[in-house]
């Protein structure tokens, strides 16, 4: 008997109600970078027992998730993201008790708990590639990505590092190079080896045993290379000034044909659980982006969607970007939106205060699920780190570049104490040096602060199903305006945003005869009706509940 080909797996309910939805759709994920959160044991780094601290924060703050960058066994030369045993927590954050609680108590909050899964490469100190790297002939040879040198003697093509220099790393002892797309440090493993795919599909299984709710997964695009090892061609958009992998298109080095056999599989393996998710980490065009779904929504339920972090700052741009990627997302596909994460600059850098409080509305009315940068809803800024003190290797290894990571991870500011209640002792990164103005104990108490308009924001959004469930229109508008309605079932808001420092206008007679604003970064404007020509002030945003 034949079988009928399946449905696309869509993930809208077929009654779409609140409720009906999957958490994941529904809710909002806060990314904790453990460094940084919270020191519990006083040696400066943040840690499991001082996350566990501040989880009533974040329950306070109305998140729905949260998700931890790696936490992991490392030798930290990439902080973390460099692991040497997957299934072991660095002592630097805690223990398996540690973890184990702290999944507990998260838990006990209603929340979920995401763990970063870095499926790329290992730690130049993991087992596997002490293995790998000890003999041609070790049975774990294979599992990393071992070429001869080309016939002049140097590295097999022109891949580069995203770390900057060449992508390939010579080993004298077995007369081989090895790849790595990131640090020499940090090995890619060769996923076309069904044993590296069992053992990593293992480590999956393991922490989601312990009831783990989903995962991030680091640069998923990157897991396969062209099995013809061709040269990457030259970027024809590469100036001087950008990082020295941006000299070529990683063609044949990332997003291979093959990566969505990968993915579909990883999705297997979550899919023999309940409600998990899977996240992709993906810098790719809105084109390429959404094929991470795969086929049939068979892939990442959230591949990550970074346009609000990589364009310029402009209505317009921004406004087809969300035309193109909600044109472009496969039928039953859910969006997701992100501000910043801890490769990137932060927003209150990027746009300054007075727009990072539009953008935080833009975020958080958008539709699809919103992920936060811990920090930014205090707007926190990037903090100048001397060159003594810079710990990131990718500004280290390109000092005249300014692309050290590091300004957007330090700690977190939770008071005006010594070192921002975040620990005793000297922190690894040194806090801002407004940390005494700009914490979470002060905002809380400001009813002005973005940190009350994030916390708003958040309890609109679980008040009212056209956010988190509702249709999306776009809206023209003229200039640097960017407006949308958002709407569930006869439930229609208007969002305006003003993304320049000057009064505009916004012409809204077309929807409606009035409406009243239910939301503004102004706040004494909020209860007000408007009618006709809405006058918003620079950085003004608005959300109004239309009749
Ligand atoms: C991802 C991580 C980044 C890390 C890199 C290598 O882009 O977000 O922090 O350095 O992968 O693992």
């Amino acid at each position: 008997m034949t079988h009928p080909a399946a449905a696309p797996q869509s993930l809208i309910p077929v009654n779409p109600a609140p409720g009906n939805f999957l958490w994941w759709q529904e809710g909002i994920i806060y990314q904790i970078y453990p460094r940084s959160f919270q020191d519990g044991n006083q040696d400066g780094v943040g840690d499991l027992p001082g996350i566990v601290s501040r989880l009533d924060y974040l329950q306070w703050l109305g998140v729905d998730a949260v998700w931890l960058s790696p936490i992991f066994a490392s030798p930290m030369a990439d902080f973390g993201y460099d692991i040497s045993d997957y299934t072991a927590v660095h002592p630097l954050f805690g223990t398996m008790e540690d973890f184990d609680r702290l999944l507990a108590e998260v838990h006990r909050r209603g929340m979920k708990l995401l763990l970063d899964l870095v499926p790329n490469h290992t730690s130049d100190q993991h087992p596997w590639f002490l293995e790998s790297r000890s003999s041609r002939d070790n049975p774990k040879r294979d599992w990393y990505l071992w070429r001869d040198p080309a016939p002049d003697g140097g590295p097999p093509n022109n891949w580069l590092s995203v770390f900057g220099g060449s992508g390939w790393e010579w080993d004298e002892q077995t007369g081989q190079y090895y790849y790595h797309a990131f640090l020499r440090e940090q090995p890619d493993l060769n996923w076309r080896n069904p044993e590296v795919q069992r053992a990593m599909l293992d480590v999956m299984r393991f922490w989601l045993d312990k009831g783990v709710d989903g995962f991030r997964v680091d640069v998923i695009y990157h897991v396969i290379k062209d099995a013809n090892w061709r040269n990457n061609p030259p970027n024809p958009d590469y100036r001087q000034g950008m990082a020295t992998y941006d000299q070529q298109i990683p063609a044949y080095s990332t997003d291979q044909p093959e990566v969505h056999q990968i993915v579909a599989m990883m999705r297997a393996v979550m899919d023999e659980y309940d409600e998990r998710v899977m996240i992709g980490e993906i810098y790719l065009p809105i084109h390429k982006l959404v094929t991470y779904y795969g086929a049939d929504n068979r892939g990442a339920h959230l591949p990550f969607n970074f346009q609000l972090i990589v364009l310029p700052w402009n209505a317009r741009q921004i406004a087809l970007a969300i035309d193109q990627y909600e044109g472009a997302l496969p039928s039953g596909g859910w969006p997701n939106w992100v501000l910043g994460n801890h490769d990137q600059p932060r927003i209150a850098s990027r746009v300054g205060h007075a727009q990072a409080r539009v953008a935080a509305v833009l975020l958080l009315t958008l539709r699809g699920t919103p992920t936060l940068y811990y920090g930014d809803e205090i707007g926190m800024r990037d903090v100048p780190i001397p060159p003594e003190l810079v710990r990131d290797p990718q500004g280290l290894n390109m000092p005249d570049l300014d692309l050290s990571r590091d300004p957007e991870r330090t700690p977190m500011q939770w008071d005006a104490s010594p070192y921002g209640g975040f620990t005793n002792t000297v922190p690894w990164l040194p806090l801002a040096d407004d940390y005494r103005r700009v914490n979470v104990e002060a905002a809380q108490r400001d009813e002005t602060s973005v940190l009350t308009l994030y916390r708003r924001l958040i309890a609109l959004r679980r008040a009212e199903p056209a956010f988190r469930i509702g249709s999306y229109v776009p809206v023209p508008a003229e200039g640097n305006i960017l407006a949308y309605l958002r709407e569930f079932e006869g439930n229609r808001f208007l969002v305006i945003l003003n993304l320049t420092h000057r009064t505009c206008h916004f012409a809204m007679h077309h929807l409606a005869p009035e409406g009243k604003i239910v939301l503004d970064t102004i706040p004494e404007r909020e209860g007000r009706a408007v009618r006709g020509r809405v006058s918003l002030n620079g950085d003004e945003g608005m959300v109004i509940k239309l009749p």
